[in-house]
């Protein structure tokens, strides 16, 4: 089951927020999957994930902006690939391809659970070393 755990934990509360709703969205995808009704769910599940992390992703840069985040170049281009990718996803659900969902779990967990675990971590050490909270 896919669900936020403390390990994911990047030590900011409002960062850790954001990734428990994000991953709440996924699990919610492979609950409608393991019903059978992903193809169903999916591209609402799609819509809302590409909301809700350009809402996600610019909390993020606002900080990294607000305290001068030195590897801010490399996030953000991580922030990029991701919404690029789950653009084209989307692109490919409106098209008429209903077979995606498992394709589209797959690539968004290993994609946010990577991120969150080295990315984000990274930037919230550098928080907690700045003493932000
Ligand atoms: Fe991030």
């Amino acid at each position: 089951m896919i669900t936020w755990n403390p390990t994911y934990s990047v030590q900011y509360v409002e960062i850790d927020q954001q990734h428990q709703k994000l991953l709440a969205l996924l699990g919610e995808l492979e609950t409608a999957m393991l019903a059978g009704r992903g193809a169903e769910i999916l591209g609402n599940t799609l819509d809302q994930v590409l909301e809700y992390t350009d809402y996600h992703f610019s909390t993020e840069e606002g900080l990294m902006s607000t305290h001068r985040y030195p590897n801010t170049e490399l996030h953000l281009a991580q922030h990029e690939e991701f919404k690029a990718h789950a653009l084209d996803l989307h692109q490919q659900y409106a098209a008429g391809q209903r077979a995606l969902a498992i394709d589209t779990l797959t690539f968004l967990c290993e994609w946010m659970l990577y991120h969150i675990l080295s990315t984000d971590k990274e930037f919230g050490s550098f928080l907690s070393a700045k003493g932000v909270a």
